[in-house]
């Protein structure tokens, strides 16, 4: 039995027995014996020993059934699984053979892109999409969205080309694991290949002429304020230029009547 599960979260490997009456232990191993757990049994408690020390604290038993559970699950989790029920007529009734595969929830995808814009102003774009501490059994698809329709490409590199005056794509990388499946943002073609229709380019030049018309504006408010403080200073020199030439005057019609200044 094929038991997929999530890291860090808990599995159950179910188990079918008889009645619990007929059984005199269970012995769970995978590579090397687990736990042997006896069931309880004419008011006895059931009696469970973890074997393997990297299990202890993270499984438990779970009646009916004293089926496996195991918390916190790593990668080391993965692998094999074997229950064996033994009876107590000395019979083995049930081996139970599982496969546990323990993945990560996948983060979201990045993006590479690698372009060459030849003379003619083609472009060839190579898109690489990969996943962080992906694991195993990952797969990859791009999807392009072209005109309405959505196309779909497997494989986690997409190659693709654009001459002027086709439609800009955009493209869409989706990473899937048998737990999860995450999409990445949306890439535009239009900015790698220069695709003069571009609102980005449109947007940057807007911004171009804002910065100038910004700093023109800026050059206006310089020049405003110099001739303002220019003509300030002026009038704070002109009154006591007034002040001189009236003590000057007063100076000369005091002097003008004295004979000895003559
Ligand atoms: C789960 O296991 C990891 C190591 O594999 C440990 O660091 C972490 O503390 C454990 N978490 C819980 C909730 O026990
Ligand atoms: C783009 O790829 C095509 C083949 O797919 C090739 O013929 C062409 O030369 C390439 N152009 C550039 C600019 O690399
Ligand atoms: C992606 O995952 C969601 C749950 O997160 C699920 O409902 C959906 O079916 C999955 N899609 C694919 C294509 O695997």
């Amino acid at each position: 039995k094929e038991v997929v599960a999530v890291l860090q979260e808990s599995i159950s490997f179910p188990l079918e027995i008889p009645s619990i009456e007929e059984v005199e232990n269970f012995i769970w191993s995978s590579h090397i014996r687990l736990a042997t757990v006896v069931p309880e049994k004419k008011g006895l408690p059931a009696t469970i020993m973890v074997t393997n020390p990297r299990y202890q604290g993270r499984v438990s038993f779970l009646n009916p059934g004293y089926s496996l559970h195991i918390n916190n699950l790593s990668w080391e989790d993965s692998g094999p699984y074997q229950a064996r029920v033994n009876l107590r007529t000395s019979q083995i009734f049930t081996m139970q053979h599982y496969n546990l595969r323990a993945y990560r929830q996948l983060l979201e995808p990045r993006i590479t892109v690698n372009f060459e814009i030849s003379g003619e102003g083609s472009c060839n774009m190579s898109l690489i999409c990969s996943v962080e501490k992906a694991g195993l059994d990952v797969t990859y698809s791009w999807i392009s969205q072209e005109d309405s329709n959505d196309t779909g490409h497997e494989g986690s590199v997409l190659s693709t080309s654009w001459r002027p005056g086709d439609n800009a794509f955009s493209y869409t990388c989706r990473a899937s694991n048998p737990i999860s499946n995450i999409s990445s943002h949306l890439i535009p073609a239009g900015p790698f290949c220069a695709d003069p229709g571009y609102p980005s380019e449109k947007s940057s030049a807007s911004f171009c002429l804002l910065a100038k018309a910004l700093l023109f504006l800026l050059l206006l408010v310089t020049l405003v304020v110099g001739l303002w403080l220019i003509q300030s200073q002026a009038r704070c020199k002109s009154p006591r230029m007034k002040k001189l030439r009236r003590n000057r005057m007063k100076l000369r019609k005091k002097g003008k009547p004295g004979p000895s200044l003559d």
